[in-house]
């Protein structure tokens, strides 16, 4: 079963809060539970969260109203905003629900072509650092965006080794470790402040993670610790590979510093491990300026941070 369903007009979603320990499957009943699960990370990742979300409006008797709620359950991945704009256009309950699985459709024929055009550039890599988490769990469909190029290369027979980013601290490397252990991909999970030594050791051939909003220019913004990762890969000189379905980028805004970044609260940090008066700041993602990668993997084609743009084009046409 795929991590966001639409079955017998229920939407009903893999329980992300509970991996890797339990695979139970939460029953959406409205816009506004389907707005909280996407805020407390039960459905998390941007394809997948954009799914859900046009899903919610789909089944809306006040679709106007669903929409504002939607859409501001996570304010960073526009994936979100692109599969609410799509599913909108539907005027009845019937188009709505034909366009939800159209978009689903969509981003899943996307990630297949992903897989496959990430496959021959990472063909010469062995060992692949990745962070967060981009399997089928956070995109909705059969393919993840960077795993789903993983998943391509070990069923062509390649050997390949993941080092998996922990992502504190929401632990969405526990998630990538369990995926990548059920697809038997060997890995192993590192803390976050570990990828400095692994890289700088030589031992990591190329960084390759995920998106959710890419701007016109090529900035992005990731999962909090992507731009430290770009940096420690140019450092390094290994290449840093961003893969993405075109529903994740927004041409509306020529540069990362307009993209807004949420800010989570503060327990996710400090949980039951600090005394009382301690404060946490929770950035749950950064930006990566363009310069930094080495090529945007998608659906179109595999481009250059100065070849954005012309994804805008092919995009539009
Ligand atoms: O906060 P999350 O877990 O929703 O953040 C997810 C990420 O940052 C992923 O890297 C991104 O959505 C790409 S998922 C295919």
């Amino acid at each position: 079963m795929l991590s966001v369903e639409f079955i017998e007009n229920q939407r009903k979603i893999l329980d992300q809060t509970k991996l890797p320990f339990k695979e139970r499957y939460l029953a959406l009943n409205s816009a506004e539970e389907v707005s909280e699960a996407i805020k407390s990370m039960a459905v998390r990742g941007a394809p997948a969260i954009g799914i859900a979300a046009g899903y919610a409006l789909a089944l809306s008797d006040n679709p106007e109203k669903d929409y504002v709620t939607l859409l501001s359950s996570r304010p960073t991945a526009v994936d979100l905003k692109n599969a609410l704009d799509f599913v909108a256009k539907g005027k009845t309950i019937e188009e709505r629900k034909k366009l939800a699985s159209l978009w689903q459709a969509g981003v899943s024929e996307a990630c297949a072509s992903i897989a496959e055009n990430g496959a021959s550039l990472l063909e010469k890599h062995n060992n692949v650092l990745t962070h967060c988490n981009t399997g089928a769990v956070a995109t909705g469909v059969e393919y993840g965006t960077a795993l789903g190029i993983i998943k391509k290369l070990k069923e062509s027979g390649k050997d390949i080794f993941v080092y998996v980013g922990e992502t504190r601290p929401r632990m969405q490397g526990a998630i990538t470790s369990w995926e990548l252990n059920k697809l038997k991909i060997p890995n192993s999970v590192i803390v976050d402040s570990a990828a400095g030594y692994f890289i700088y050791s030589g031992k990591v051939d190329a960084v390759m993670l995920g998106a959710d909003r890419i701007a016109a220019n090529g900035d992005f913004a990731n999962k909090i610790g992507t731009y430290s990762l770009a940096v420690l890969a140019k450092e390094n000189s290994i290449p840093f590979y961003v893969a993405a379905p075109l529903s994740s980028f927004d041409f509306s805004i020529d540069s990362g510093d307009k993209i807004k970044l949420e800010m989570r609260g503060e327990k996710e940090i400090i949980g039951d491990a600090y005394a009382g008066s301690t404060s946490a700041l929770n950035p749950a993602f950064d930006i990566t300026p363009a310069r930094y990668v080495t090529r945007f993997i998608t659906e179109k084609g595999i481009f250059s941070p100065e070849g954005v743009g012309s994804i805008g084009k092919i995009h539009r046409s």
